[in-house]
């Protein structure tokens, strides 16, 4: 049964521009795949928190010797990467928020970087161990930033992800959504497009 994951982190949880565009892609991936499964993980309403020494510890710690509040910590970690080690298909909702990613995003991040579980360092440098999955994000911004020097999350996500091993990320971007209603509609409308487009089964779009 393949699987896709869908990760929310707008703080308007499901209203938030980004949630929608994923959801819109889930909704035509579930049609496609009626044996397929959708999970999803809004870090938007159930936050991930930062990350500390205290739970950074827990997750060097041996398994035998950690406390039990070390369990808690690695266990929470471990339940998100197993989620993403189950998906076929990654989906990440990301709004531009002060110029970067959501604080809510990092936060995840820091929690499914485990050296031995998601990345290793081997003899030619770091080697993801997530493999063979497929990412696509839905970028959402107030203004116009794609292709330029503003644009840090794009590259930072792309960055983030292939150290993990999810190499094969496509992005979609829906821009200038506060540049008032005739370009929100129009960044809207053309998101959705490219969603119909890149969620159609191959079979079909070779047809
Ligand atoms: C707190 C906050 C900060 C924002 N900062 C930026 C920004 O730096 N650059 C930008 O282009 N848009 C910015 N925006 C606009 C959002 O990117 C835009 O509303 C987008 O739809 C957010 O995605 P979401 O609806 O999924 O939350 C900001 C919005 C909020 C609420």
């Amino acid at each position: 049964m393949k699987s896709l994951l869908q990760i929310n982190t707008s703080i308007f949880e499901t209203h938030g521009q980004s949630s929608q565009l994923a959801s819109r892609f889930a909704a035509e991936w579930a049609a496609n795949n009626p044996d397929g499964q959708v999970i999803v993980r809004d870090i938007g309403r159930d936050p991930v928190p930062h990350l500390t020494a205290e739970r950074f510890q827990a997750f060097l710690a041996k398994p035998e010797a950690r406390t039990p509040e070390q369990q808690a910590v690695a266990g929470f970690s471990d339940a998100l990467i197993d989620e993403l080690r189950r998906a076929d298909v990654i989906l990440l909702g990301l709004p531009m928020y002060n110029f970067g990613v959501p604080s809510s995003l990092k936060a995840y991040f820091d929690h499914v970087a485990r050296a031995g579980v998601t990345f290793s360092y081997t003899e030619r440098g770091p080697q993801g161990l997530l493999k063979g999955k497929k990412a696509y994000v839905f970028a959402t911004r107030g203004g116009m930033h794609a292709g330029t020097a503003a644009d840090t999350e794009s590259a930072f996500v792309r960055g983030f992800l292939a150290f993990i091993g999810i190499d094969d990320v496509e992005f979609v971007y829906a821009e200038g959504l506060a540049m008032g209603d005739a370009p929100k509609e129009k960044a809207l409308a053309a998101a959705h497009r490219v969603i119909r487009r890149i969620a159609a089964p191959a079979e079909a779009l070779a047809a």
